[in-house]
């Protein structure tokens, strides 16, 4: 069974009550618990961590290396200047996609970059909670198949 680990950086163990107009109402527990159940339906492993520290985060990515078929990761504020988790995942050389909540291209000029997209299969944002759901088939159509002009 493919397994793959779902990373959530900083401040998303507040969903549900922060700035619910821009992220929603639902916590970062329901969003994995449905997101658990999608992989299960999918017939793959989910394992999902969330942490405020950078040097938390980089540690989850290398040791994934030693178990998982890919990457999601919501890396938080550190989309927009974190080397370090960018130098972890090339690192690894497992398949990444980057999720947003929020469409961060709609928002302040400082979330237009991201320095970890370069190194992601692709991106997804803007969906809510749903960009889980999408980037977790994004991801899974990689595995199976990826695009040749990759
Ligand atoms: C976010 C967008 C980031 O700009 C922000 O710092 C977050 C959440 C999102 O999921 O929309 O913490 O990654």
């Amino acid at each position: 069974m493919k397994k793959i680990l779902l990373i959530h950086g900083p401040n998303l163990n507040l969903l549900g009550e922060r700035e619910p107009d821009i992220y929603g109402r639902m916590t970062l527990a329901e969003i994995d618990k449905r997101l658990t159940g999608i992989a299960q339906e999918r017939g793959v492993e989910l394992q999902t961590i969330q942490s405020n520290s950078e040097g938390a985060i980089i540690n989850a990515i290398q040791e994934a290396r030693t178990w998982a078929s890919g990457l999601l990761i919501n890396p938080g504020a550190f989309t927009h200047y974190s080397l370090a988790i960018r130098d972890a995942l090339t690192a690894v050389r497992l398949p990444v996609v980057e999720v947003h909540i929020s469409n961060v291209f709609a928002r302040e000029e400082f979330r237009h970059r991201s320095v970890i997209a370069p190194v992601c299969v692709g991106s997804v944002c803007g969906f809510g909670w749903r960009s889980y759901d999408l980037a977790l088939t994004g991801l899974l159509e990689h595995l199976n198949s990826p695009l040749e002009t990759k």
